[in-house]
């Protein structure tokens, strides 16, 4: 049996190991997870953002802090980020610091904005003034689409938009991103930027608010009966490691193959992949072999985009990029995922497991080859 760090070098080519890599919103899920993943490539991870919000993040139950080089700051602290970048001189850098959740940018829509569009600023200003980034990928969403609640998947080339302020502000940060791409970074010599869009994600660690998984899993906790807003919403759902692995992906080509690879990127599942909220939750009540839910009547109705597909095309020709996991091994990623931190004593170890066996099924299926 091949070692996992000799599988995951099938994958990313062995280009991580050894590499510095600067992550903002390392203490969110994606940003902890990505970080788990890079370390167990042989990466230096180097992590700045708010601190996590709760003990059981999954920054905090991994003890990420004694694993990387983590600096609190917030990404609207330009001179923090950029001694940040000085102190750390990271070969990449991802960005994923940012106000991701749709309601709460109802709530406070300056927040939003203010971390979500200058937050973006500072991260390429940051790498603009660096001497040592040779790559950089800032992390939108889906939303970051004009939603024309049409039936067919969102293309790169699609115009940018969103309602609420989440959505637009995710609309801004790629128009900030193609700005600096065509103004800073489009010359030979200059690092390689790419944006990326992925749609909903889940897996265990997740415990943000007004998320339907974690709302889920906090029910079954509490002996609850789930309250859905929206039952009919259809969402991409993706485990978390499958966009991360097209973030991981990309991020190769860009160290090692320059520009072609700059610009959007669509990173979600494949198209008949899409399952109501109900559905989901359906499924994860199967597998978990627990929990009750029932629709909220009488809801005041926020606008919230009820139809959202990406199409992936350019991602599955060009990067031979393609998801790995079926709805159903989604589900029981996740599932197993939450359940390991009710069970594990080693959370770290039981998140490097489900890479492991991400890998696995990926180089079985013959993905990114
Ligand atoms: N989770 C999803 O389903 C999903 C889907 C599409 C896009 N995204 C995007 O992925 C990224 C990560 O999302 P997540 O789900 O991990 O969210 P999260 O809330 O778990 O993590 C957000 C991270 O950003 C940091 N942060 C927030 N505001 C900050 C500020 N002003 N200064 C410094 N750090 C700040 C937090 O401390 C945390 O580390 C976000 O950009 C989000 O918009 C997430």
């Amino acid at each position: 049996m091949e070692s996992m760090e000799l599988r995951q070098q099938k994958l990313f080519k062995d280009i991580y190991k050894g590499k510095k890599v600067l992550i903002t919103g390392d203490t969110g899920f994606k940003g902890s997870w990505l970080t788990i993943w890079l370390l167990e490539m042989g990466a230096k991870v180097y992590g700045y953002a708010l601190p996590p919000k709760t003990d059981q993040d999954n920054f905090v139950t991994t003890e990420l802090s004694s694993k990387i080089i983590h600096k609190d700051g917030d990404v609207r602290d330009f001179s923090r980020l950029s001694s940040f970048f000085s102190e750390v001189k990271p070969d990449i850098a991802f960005h994923l610091a940012a106000q991701p959740l749709v309601l709460e940018s109802y709530a406070d829509p300056v927040n939003t904005f203010s971390s979500n569009l200058m937050g973006t600023v500072h991260f390429f200003e940051a790498v603009r003034m660096s001497d040592s980034v040779k790559a950089a990928i800032n992390i939108t969403s889906d939303k970051c689409y004009q939603n024309n609640e049409w039936v067919w998947g969102y293309r790169e080339s699609d115009p940018m938009g969103g309602k609420d302020p989440y959505s637009a502000s995710k609309g801004a940060s790629e128009l900030i991103t193609s700005s600096y791409l065509s103004s800073f970074f489009s010359k030979e010599k200059t690092p390689n930027i790419a944006s990326v869009r992925a749609g909903n994600v889940i897996g265990g660690g997740d415990w943000a608010n007004d998320r339907i998984v974690p709302d889920f899993f906090r029910s079954v906790q509490r002996n609850e009966i789930l309250k859905i807003r929206y039952p009919n919403a259809t969402r991409p759902w993706q485990h978390v490691l499958e966009p991360l692995s097209g973030y991981l992906l990309l991020g190769a080509k860009l160290l090692t193959e320059g520009k072609i690879y700059s610009g959007g990127w669509n990173f979600g599942p494949l198209g008949d992949a899409h399952h109501s909220v109900e559905t989901l939750i359906k499924k994860t009540i199967h597998i978990l072999g627990k929990g009750e839910y029932k629709p909220i009547e009488n809801l005041e109705k926020l606008h919230e985009a009820h139809l959202l597909k990406l199409d992936i095309s350019k991602a599955i020709h060009y990067l031979k990029w393609n998801p790995t996991l079926n709805f159903d091994e989604t589900v029981r990623f996740t599932v197993d995922g939450y359940k390991s931190e009710w069970e594990a004593t080693d959370v770290y170890r039981s998140r490097v497991d489900q890479v492991q066996s991400f890998v696995e099924l990926s180089l079985r299926r013959n993905n990114y080859l």
